[in-house]
């Protein structure tokens, strides 16, 4: 795909500003979205500093992708771990409306155009644990259970109509989110920013990154459902 314009949400840090910083070296104009400011510093870069969490968010969003012309691509990096020890049972709302309502939100402002003129392409990054029963991570697997259901089923009814929607389910990425004491397979947010690009050029529905620990999550996530399973029928 051709370098063009792209606006990327929760990009100060992490995957985002991995990604970023990769999208402006291939000649992108980022238009980037985040709760602090950013520390790129570039002629093809504006950044505006928003919390997804704010009463003003959309209004805010709607304002400013208002008039762009060819802004046919957002990647929405937006997200946050949960610390069940510290916040049990406080932060849990906040975690699911930042990881899953606020990308529904986004979703919703861009997509009328992006219908209109029947072109658009949103991709939205979730995780491998959206099948797991974690019950430290509840709202953080459950707000990826949801991320993940949403852009594919939308991506299924929209796809007819021009506009794809990718699902990339990453895997651990050495990031300030990943604090578990046991990370296998873990990537840099370079190699991730990497996959992501493809995933820009490609437009696959779903991506699942790394693949070798795709078995381990399938094995993880059917312990769980009879784990559930068994609870259920006692
Ligand atoms: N790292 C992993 O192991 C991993 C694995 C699978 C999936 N993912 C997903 O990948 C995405 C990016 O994660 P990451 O590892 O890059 O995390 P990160 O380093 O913590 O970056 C998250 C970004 O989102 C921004 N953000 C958080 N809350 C926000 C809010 N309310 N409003 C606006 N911006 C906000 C952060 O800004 P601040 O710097 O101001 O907080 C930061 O720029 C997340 O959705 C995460 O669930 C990560």
């Amino acid at each position: 795909m051709e370098p063009a314009k792209i606006l990327v949400i929760g990009n100060s840090d992490g995957i985002g500003l991995a990604t970023t910083r990769l999208l402006l070296d291939e000649g992108w104009q980022v238009i980037g979205v985040s709760r602090s400011d950013s520390p790129i510093a570039n002629p093809r870069y504006r950044h505006t500093t928003l919390d997804v969490l704010a009463p003003e968010y959309v209004d805010t969003l709607k304002k400013l992708i208002d008039g762009e012309d060819g802004l046919d691509t957002c990647l929405f990096c937006v997200g946050v771990g949960n610390q069940i020890e510290e916040e049990f049972w406080r932060g849990e709302s906040k975690t699911i409306a930042t990881n899953f309502l606020s990308a529904v939100q986004t979703l919703e402002c861009l997509l009328p155009a992006w219908l209109a003129q029947k072109r658009g392409h949103f991709i939205g990054l979730s995780s491998l644990a959206d099948t797991l029963r974690v019950p430290d991570a509840a709202s953080y697997c459950s707000s990826k259970a949801g991320l993940s259901n949403f852009l594919e089923s939308t991506g299924l009814r929209v796809r007819q109509r021009g506009v794809s929607i990718s699902n990339i389910r990453f895997g651990f990425v050495d990031t300030k989110m990943a604090h578990s004491p046991v990370k296998p397979a873990m990537m840099t947010p370079e190699a991730a920013a990497q996959i992501i690009l493809k995933v820009i050029d490609k437009k696959p529905l779903r991506l699942s990154r790394p693949r070798c620990i795709l078995p381990v999550i399938a094995i993880l996530s059917a312990i769980g459902w009879v784990q559930t399973t068994w609870q259920l029928n006692r």
